[in-house]
C-alpha cells in the first residue's frame, strides 16, 4: 500500500514536470483572474468570459474594440479596463506592470 502510493507520488510528480515545466505556471500568475473567470474550459462563463484560450482571439465582450487579444491589447485592458470599457463590469486593475507581463504570459500559454 505505501508502496503504491509512493510510486503514485512519484509519477505525479515526475508526470507533472513533462506536463507543466517550471517556467509555465498559468495558475499562479492568474490567481486574481479566478474568482471571475474559469481558466480551464473555454466555454464556461462565470463573471466573466473564459479566458482559457483567449488569446489572439477576438474580445467576445461587447463594446472592445480590439482586433485580437494580444500583448498590447491585454496590456492596455488589465491596466484600466475601464478606460477601454467606460462602464464594464470587470471591476479589477493590474497597475504593477511586472504582474501585467506575467499574467499576459500565462495568458498566452492557456490553450
Ligand atoms: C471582479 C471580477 C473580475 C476579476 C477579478 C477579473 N475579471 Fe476579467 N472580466 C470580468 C468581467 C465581468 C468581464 C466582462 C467585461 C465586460 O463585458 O464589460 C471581464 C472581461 C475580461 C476580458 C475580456 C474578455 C473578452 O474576450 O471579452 C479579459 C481579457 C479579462 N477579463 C481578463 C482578466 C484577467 C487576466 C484577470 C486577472 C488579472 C481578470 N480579468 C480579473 C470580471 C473580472
Amino acid at each position: 500500500m505505501i508502496r503504491t502510493l509512493l510510486a503514485l507520488a512519484l509519477g505525479g510528480a515526475v508526470f507533472g514536470a513533462f506536463v507543466a515545466p517550471a517556467s509555465a505556471n498559468p495558475g499562479k500568475a492568474l490567481i486574481t483572474c479566478v474568482g471571475c473567470h474559469d481558466i480551464t474550459d473555454a466555454k464556461k462563463q462565470v463573471v466573466g468570459p473564459p479566458l482559457f484560450g483567449l488569446y489572439e482571439t477576438k474580445p467576445t465582450s461587447k463594446g472592445i474594440s480590439f482586433a485580437k487579444w494580444d500583448k498590447t491589447s491585454l496590456d492596455t485592458w488589465l491596466k484600466d479596463p475601464a478606460a477601454v470599457k467606460p462602464g464594464t463590469a470587470m471591476a479589477f486593475k493590474v497597475k504593477n506592470d511586472k504582474k501585467r507581463a506575467a499574467i499576459i504570459e500565462a495568458l498566452a500559454e492557456l490553450k
